[in-house]
C-alpha cells in the first residue's frame, strides 16, 4: 500500500520504518533539508534501539524514501499520515501550525481520494479543523469532487522501545465513522493485528481524547507514587516495600509506580499541560491534572534539596558526579529531564558537575555548550574522581551494579544521592557508602540497624 508520512520526527520515522518493514511503500516528507539529506545517506537523527538497521535496510530495498517534495509526496500516498510536531505554545496549549500546514499542502496537492491519518498528539477537535481546512482549499480549487476522510490514530510508542512498541502495539486506536476509511486502515495495520484484535475503533474526538487520557493517567500514577515517597520518608516507611505491596493488586499493577525524580520527556509534561488548557477552554477546572503537574515540578528538585541539606546549604566550589542525563534510559533525549533541573540548581548554588551518560553526552553539549562548571566525562568512573558526592538521575542498566569499592575510593566524601532507587541501602552501608534515595529510610538509620560489622559483611 502506498503511504506518505509527513514529519520525520520520533513518531513519524519509527512508524514509517516499521510500516516499510512489513512491505508498504513509504515516502517520508519533511521541511528540514539537512535531515532529509542525512536520512537518505542512512544517518539517523535520533538514538533508538533497532531503528538504524531498520531504516537502512528498508531504504536499500526501496521501501522507504525521504524527500522535501511535498507535492509529489501527497500524490504518492493513498494514506497520508501526519506525524508533525505539536510543540507547546507559550500558554501550554498545543501549537497546531505544523498540523494545519500539512492540511494546507494536502488540500492544494491532492488529485484523488485520500485518507488523512492524524498521528500527532492533538487536542480534541483538531481532526475536524484539518477536515475543514482541506475542504476549504478544495472548494477554492473547485475540486469538491475529491473525497477524503480524516482519521485520528494516536501513537503510543515509548522512547527507548519505540520500534518494539510499533511492531507489537498494545492497541491500535482508530477514530473514524467512515467504513471506507476503517477498511483501508485495517489493511494498513493488518500485519500488526494478526493474533488477536488490537484495533479499537471509535469516533474521532474520543480517539483524540484517548491519547491524552492515557498519558495523563500514567503521569498521575507517577505523581501519586512520588507523593507517597515523600510521605514514606516522613513516616519512616520504605516506599519500595509499599510499591511491591500495592503493585501486587492487579487493579493497581506494577507498572508506572516507580518513584523517582519526576516524569520528563517530550510527552507527559506537554500533554498534561495541554489537557489542563483544553479543560480551561471548556470552562472546566482540571484540579487533579494541576496537582499532578505541581507534584512533578516539585519532585524534580527533591534530589537537589537532599544534597543542599546534607551540605548545610554550602555548595559553593563543590563538585558533583552526575550519572545520567537523559530523561530515562535507552534514549539520548533530555527534554524536560530531571537532570537539567538538578544541574541548573547546582550551578546556581556555585557547584560544578562532572557528568556521564551512555547516550546523551552530545545532547547535553548541544544544550549547555562549553562551561567551566560542566565536565562531560568519558566513563562513569571518570565522573566520580574527586567529586564531593555522586548523584544519580537516570536508571541506565550500566549503573545498576558498579564497583562500590571503587565508588567509595574515587569520591572525596563517600556519599551517594540516588534519584532512582537503584541500590539496596543495606549493601551501600556495608560498603561504607552513605546512601540517600527516594522515599526510603535515611542512610544513617540503615547503617545503625546493621548488626554485622563492615569487614565481616564484606567477607
Ligand atoms: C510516554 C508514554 O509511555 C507513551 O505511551 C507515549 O506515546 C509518549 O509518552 P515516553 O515519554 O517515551 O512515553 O516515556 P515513558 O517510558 O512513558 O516514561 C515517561 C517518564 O515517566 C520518564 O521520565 C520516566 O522516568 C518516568 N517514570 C516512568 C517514572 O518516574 N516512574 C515510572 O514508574 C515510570
Amino acid at each position: 500500500m502506498n503511504l506518505t508520512v509527513f514529519g520525520i520526527g520520533y513518531v513519524g520515522l519509527v512508524q514509517a520504518a516499521v510500516l516499510a518493514e512489513v512491505g508498504h511503500d513509504v515516502v517520508c516528507v519533511d521541511i528540514d533539508a539537512d535531515k532529509v539529506k542525512r536520512l537518505n545517506q542512512g544517518i539517523i537523527p535520533i538514538y533508538e534501539p533497532g531503528l538504524e538497521g531498520l531504516v537502512r535496510e528498508n531504504h536499500a530495498a526501496g521501501r522507504i524514501r525521504f524527500t522535501m517534495d511535498a507535492a509529489a509526496a501527497v500524490k504518492h500516498g493513498r494514506i497520508l499520515m501526519s506525524a508533525v510536531g505539536t510543540p507547546p505554545g507559550d500558554d501550554g496549549s498545543a501549537d497546531l501550525q505544523y498540523v494545519l500546514a500539512v492540511a494546507e499542502i494536502i488540500g492544494r496537492e491532492m488529485d484523488g481520494p485520500k485518507i488523512v491519518v492524524s498521528k500527532s498528539t492533538v487536542p480534541v477537535g483538531t481532526c475536524d479543523r484539518i477536515a475543514s481546512r482541506i475542504a476549504e482549499i478544495l472548494k477554492e480549487r473547485a475540486r469538491e469532487d475529491l473525497a477524503f476522510d480524516v482519521v485520528s490514530n494516536p501513537e503510543f510508542l515509548k522512547e527507548g522501545s519505540a520500534v518494539a512498541d510499533c511492531m507489537k502495539p498494545d492497541r491500535i486506536i482508530v477514530g473514524t465513522s467512515s467504513q471506507e476509511a476503517e477498511k483501508v486502515i485495517r489493511e494498513l495495520y493488518a500485519p500488526f493485528n494478526r493474533n488477536h484484535e488490537r484495533m479499537i475503533v471509535m469516533d474521532v474526538r474520543s480517539a483524540e481524547f484517548t491519547k491524552y487520557a492515557a498519558n495523563c493517567m500514567l503521569a498521575t500514577k507517577i505523581s501519586f507514587m512520588n507523593e507517597m515517597s515523600s510521605l514514606a520518608e516522613r513516616l519512616d516507611a520504605d516506599v519500595e516495600e509499599v510499591r511491591r505491596g500495592i503493585g501486587s493488586d492487579p487493579r493497581i499493577g506494577y507498572d508506572f509506580i516507580y518513584p523517582g525524580l519526576g516524569y520528563g520527556g517530550s510527552c507527559f509534561p506537554k500533554d498534561v499541560r495541554a489537557l489542563i488548557k483544553t479543560a480551561e477552554g471548556v470552562s472546566f477546572d482540571a484540579r487533579m491534572l494541576k496537582a499532578v503537574e505541581e507534584r512533578n515540578n516539585e519532585q524534580k528538585s527533591v534530589l537537589f534539596d537532599k544534597v543542599n541539606r546534607y551540605f548545610k546549604g554550602d555548595l559553593e566550589g563543590k563538585t558533583f558526579a552526575l550519572w545520567g542525563l537523559a530523561f530515562k534510559p535507552n534514549t539520548d533525549d533530555m527534554r524536560e529531564a530531571p537532570s537539567r533541573v538538578l544541574m541548573e540548581a547546582l550551578w546556581q548554588a556555585g557547584a560544578a558537575v562532572q557528568a556521564f551518560d551512555p547516550e546523551a553526552m552530545q545532547e547535553c553539549q548541544n544544550i549547555y555548550g562549553q562551561r567551566d562548571d560542566l565536565l562531560l566525562c568519558g566513563t562513569k568512573e571518570a565522573a566520580l574522581r574527586g567529586a564531593d558526592a555522586l548523584l544519580i538521575a537516570t536508571e541506565w542498566k550500566v549503573f545498576r551494579a558498579p564497583s562500590f569499592d571503587m565508588m567509595r575510593e574515587a569520591l572525596k566524601t563517600p556519599v551517594v544521592f540516588d534519584g532512582r532507587n537503584l541500590y539496596d541501602p543495606k549493601i551501600m552501608a556495608r560498603y561504607g557508602l552513605e546512601y540517600h534515595s527516594i522515599g526510603r529510610k535515611a542512610a544513617a538509620i540503615v547503617a545503625a540497624e546493621l548488626t554485622v560489622p563492615k569487614e565481616q559483611a564484606l567477607a
